[in-house]
């Protein structure tokens, strides 16, 4: 790349300068946005993302009246601002660091969290972070909220305010390890699970898992959220884990400590509500049938699968399962469930490729989105050799029927809809 002038040299230093702030902006810099001038500054970029060319061309004008950090530190709040719409109703008045935005709970996620809480007061919100859980435990109660991060701490408590909260909330800065929780009624943590900008390892969180239940001798009532990811086993006798997802997608796992447990494991999905519990007693429930797929193939929601409550969906659905080990469900009349995906299955055979083919052929299928469960099959190499023809789309299933690899060319399915 060649540079004309000096000036067109240093207008590209300018914005290099700014993309290498943009990343690493430091939260003091970023603080320093939630007063007077900050504020007057934010006022005066456009709404929605900036393009880059966008950047330069205010960046510069601002620039000759405002210290240059402040100028880009206004900007990556700006942008951090346009991302968090989908987090936060109010994001365009709150203040984020990059990390505290990535880590915070939604708005919505919070008001669940606080849902469990109900009557318990005074709360503590430790490793409060930028306050999403905030937004939604300080509503109506007093609050304790810790973290070491100073910067954090402060952007919780204007983010706080943003929400109307602003009576009742105390903040300290400080080791959560540290902090007195004498007279505190029930404790919620959300530990961190990067550092340094980068993922901790799998399992593992600061403070520990291990720290966060011994809690529970401390304080009466205790939530903790957790990775997706968390393994059962490490769930306490007593305690109750629910996963909870969000259009489909696995978002959070969260232990209640006994007092505030319902049952021992629950699927939670976020849109509408909606959730799921195991069986109090697995051995009392009738088995679930397995057999061949019939007309329908319900595809879990991930959070069901997660909790383990596919049997108990089954049996509440009266559906069967195809195989022992595989969480998909079928029917024969159409199943109206907010806990998974409905396909109508219009050819269910033993996988080889030719027979495949051939049924793909017959049924006018031009192109084909594959989805596996239980199946190795190299789906790139399979869609290649496929050689689809026709106008019509179709899901292929690849999986197992009682053991055997198995395919399934389906569409989808209205719920309730079993003509
Ligand atoms: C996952 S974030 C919390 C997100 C928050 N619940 C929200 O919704 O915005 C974790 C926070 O824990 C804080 N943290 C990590 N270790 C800590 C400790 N030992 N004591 C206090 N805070 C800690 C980090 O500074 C970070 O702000």
């Amino acid at each position: 790349m060649s540079l004309g002038s000096d000036r067109a040299q240093s207008g590209l230093l300018a914005t290099l300068a700014h993309v290498r702030y943009a990343s690493g902006v430091t939260g003091e810099e970023l603080a320093a946005l939630m007063d007077r001038p900050g504020e007057r500054l934010l006022a005066r970029l456009p709404a929605g993302p900036l393009t880059p060319a966008q950047a330069l061309r205010l960046g510069g004008r601002l620039r000759a009246e405002h210290p240059a950090p402040l100028v880009a530190a206004a900007m990556t709040l700006h942008n951090l601002r346009w991302r968090a719409r989908t987090k936060f109703r109010l994001a365009d008045r709150m203040v984020f660091t990059r990390e505290g935005l990535e880590q915070a709970s939604s708005e919505r996620m919070a008001r669940h969290h606080a849902a469990r809480f109900a009557g318990q007061s005074p709360l503590a919100d430790l490793c409060t972070g930028i306050g999403g859980d905030l937004t939604g435990l300080a509503a109506g109660r007093p609050v304790l909220a810790a973290d070491l991060n100073p910067v954090h701490l402060r952007m919780a408590a204007h983010n706080a305010g943003v929400y109307g909260h602003d009576g009742g909330l105390r903040f300290v800065g400080a080791n959560v390890r540290e902090v007195a929780l004498d007279g505190v009624e029930a404790a919620f943590v959300d530990p961190a699970r990067r550092q340094g900008g980068r993922r901790l390892r799998a399992g593992s969180s600061e403070p520990p898992l291990p720290w966060c239940l011994a809690l529970a001798e401390r304080v009466p009532a205790v939530g903790i959220k957790a990775s997706p990811g968390l393994p059962i086993a490490l769930v306490p006798p007593g305690w109750e884990v629910e996963f909870v997802s969000e259009r489909r997608e696995l978002k959070e796992a969260l232990l209640w400590s006994p007092a505030l447990a319902r049952v021992t494991r629950r699927a939670t999905l976020l849109d509408g509500g909606h959730h799921l519990d195991a069986a109090d007693d697995p051995g009392a429930s009738p088995p679930v049938p397995c057999a061949p797929p019939g007309r329908f193939l319900l595809d879990p929601d991930p959070a069901v699968t997660r909790a383990g409550v596919v049997e108990e969906l089954a049996r509440a659905l009266g559906a069967w399962k195809i195989d022992e080990r595989i969480a998909f469900l079928s029917a024969d009349t159409s199943l109206d469930t907010p806990f998974g995906r409905l396909l109508r299955i219009q050819a269910s055979l033993p996988f080889q490729l030719k027979d495949l083919r051939h049924e793909l052929r017959r049924l006018e299928v031009g192109s084909v989105d594959i989805r596996q469960r239980g199946s190795a099959v190299d789906t790139d190499d399979l869609g290649r050799r496929l050689r689809p023809r026709g106008d019509g789309r179709a899901t292929l299933v690849l999986t197992r029927v009682a053991d055997r690899p198995w395919a399934l060319v389906c569409s989808p399915a209205a719920p309730g809809n079993g003509a």
